[in-house]
């Protein structure tokens, strides 16, 4: 599948903005309903639909304001019943990307799109969310290192608003953040979930480790594809190349 293949369906991407705030956290929690990770975290997210939205959109500002981050939304057009076009727009989809040293993986860094499990949002179960994130820094440090080079792309986030599934935005966003790492020579790193991994197969990810974790006598567990992309013609740095 290539980079510049275009969506089926005409939807359009851009980067978001503060405006998007409320439409941004609609398509991010109607997608993640889907998920089984997010709804192993966030247990109690329909007795305390206020924290969820409120804690999203906190997390949603805070990629604005990180020079870091860039959050993108794909947007689908609004039609009439009759099939007519309104000039509208609205979000189907959205994603985040992070352009991220070496050194935030040796040092652990919180992923910007958790909530801390110490953070006081009550549609969060705190010891489910410490055991997931605890498993992710560790499966990053595991295989994340010196080998891919000191700088590297990261998905954050990516979530499409069952409305609109099927129909190319979560590829659509992927693909956007695989064109800048192609541009800039970086490897693009992710943690899937099974239906995002549907997608980031598609495009050429590899498979690094499946993670599964859970609290300890609890049954319930989840699992994590850790997967890597790496641009055309990109090496290994000198010291790691076999
Ligand atoms: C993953 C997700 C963002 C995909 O969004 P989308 O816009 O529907 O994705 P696309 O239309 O680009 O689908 C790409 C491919 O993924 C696969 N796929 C997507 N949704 C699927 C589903 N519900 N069942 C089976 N395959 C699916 C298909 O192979 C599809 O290609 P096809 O339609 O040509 O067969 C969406 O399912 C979602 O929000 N899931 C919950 C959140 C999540 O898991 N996010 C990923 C975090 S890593």
């Amino acid at each position: 599948m290539s980079l510049n293949e275009t969506t089926s369906s005409n939807l359009r991407v851009r980067e978001a903005t503060l405006d998007d705030v409320d439409g941004w956290v609609t398509a991010m929690l109607a997608g993640y309903e889907i998920d089984h990770q997010f709804v192993y975290r966030y247990p109690f997210r329909k007795q305390y639909p206020e924290d969820a939205r409120s804690a999203s959109a906190a997390v949603f500002k805070n990629f604005i304001a990180n020079p870091n981050t860039v959050p993108l939304v794909a947007e689908a057009p609004i039609e009439r019943p009759d099939g007519s076009s309104t000039g509208k727009w609205t979000i189907a989809a959205i994603a985040c990307w992070e352009w991220r040293s070496i050194d935030d993986v040796e040092n652990e860094a919180h992923p910007s799109s958790f909530s801390a499990p110490g953070t006081t949002r009550r549609d969060m179960d705190p010891q489910r969310q410490k055991v997931f994130i605890d498993a992710i820094v560790a499966s990053e440090k595991r295989h994340f290192g010196p080998e891919w080079g000191r700088s590297r792309i990261e998905l954050q986030d990516l979530a499409c608003d069952p409305r609109f599934s099927r129909r190319g935005a979560g590829t659509a966003l992927t693909r956007w953040g695989l064109r800048k790492a192609q541009d800039q020579g970086l490897p693009v790193m992710l943690t899937a979930s099974p239906l995002g991994r549907l997608i980031y197969k598609k495009l050429g990810f590899q498979d690094l480790e499946y993670v599964e974790c859970g609290i300890e006598g609890e049954e319930e567990k989840v699992g994590t594809w850790v997967m890597v992309w790496t641009p055309q013609g990109w090496e290994k740095p000198e010291q790691h190349a076999q």
